[in-house]
């Protein structure tokens, strides 16, 4: 199903994990990738591909949601914050989030937007985990780096910090550590 209302997603009687990111950071090709799918969520090479708030069921019991990227400059100052809106309403009002995935590219420096976003995270007490995407784009030791410097960057500000995943699209690197994330945080 998709929408830009909150109030007309589906019932929220399962677990629902969302992704969210930068435009283009590769939300719906993680959401592919831990699918099996090749074109379950619609990807693009141009940023701003999804617009909606998509719902895709799992095995009848719990939710994966593609979300819209944020930072997209191109579309106009007022189609940008109406977007903004119905997203915030979602990662707010949306009762059975069981943990919003903020996809970060491993291959950036820290950005102000994502650190904005991840501390008003914490602010609104939204659980939440970092997935450091397109790792396939660097080595072994420049990904490991680049996570480490990451988390330097955010120990500024936090006591603690949350976890942690990296993925590649590409390779499948991260399938099953997220999908065993995502099945601790909801099997009793
Ligand atoms: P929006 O919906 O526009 O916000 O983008 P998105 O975050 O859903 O990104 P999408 O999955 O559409 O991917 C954007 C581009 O990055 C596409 O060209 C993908 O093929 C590429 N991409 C995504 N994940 C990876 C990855 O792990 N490795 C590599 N090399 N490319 C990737
Ligand atoms: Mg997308």
């Amino acid at each position: 199903m998709s929408n830009t209302n909150v109030k007309k997603c589906p019932a929220p009687d399962r677990p629902e994990y969302a992704f969210i990111g930068r435009s283009n950071v590769g939300k719906s090709s993680l959401i592919n990738m831990l699918t099996n799918q090749k074109k379950l969520a619609k990807t693009s090479s141009r940023p701003g591909k999804t617009q909606l708030i998509n719902h895709f069921i799992i095995n009848d019991s719990w939710y994966l949601v593609d979300l819209p990227g944020y930072g997209y400059a191109k579309v106009s100052k007022k189609a940008r914050n109406k977007f903004q809106a119905y997203i915030v309403d979602y990662i707010l009002q949306r009762e059975n989030l069981y943990c919003l995935f903020v996809l970060i590219d491993s291959r950036l420096e820290p950005q102000a937007i994502d650190l904005d976003f991840i501390s008003w995270l914490g602010e609104k007490q939204v659980p939440f985990a970092l997935v450091f995407t397109k790792a396939d784009k660097l080595g072994k030791t420049k990904l490991a780096s680049a996570v480490a410097h990451y988390k330097k960057e955010l120990k500024k500000q936090w006591a603690e910090l949350p976890p942690v995943l990296v993925s590649s699209a590409e390779t499948g690197l991260g399938k099953e550590e997220i999908l065993t994330f995502i099945a601790d945080a909801h099997l009793p």
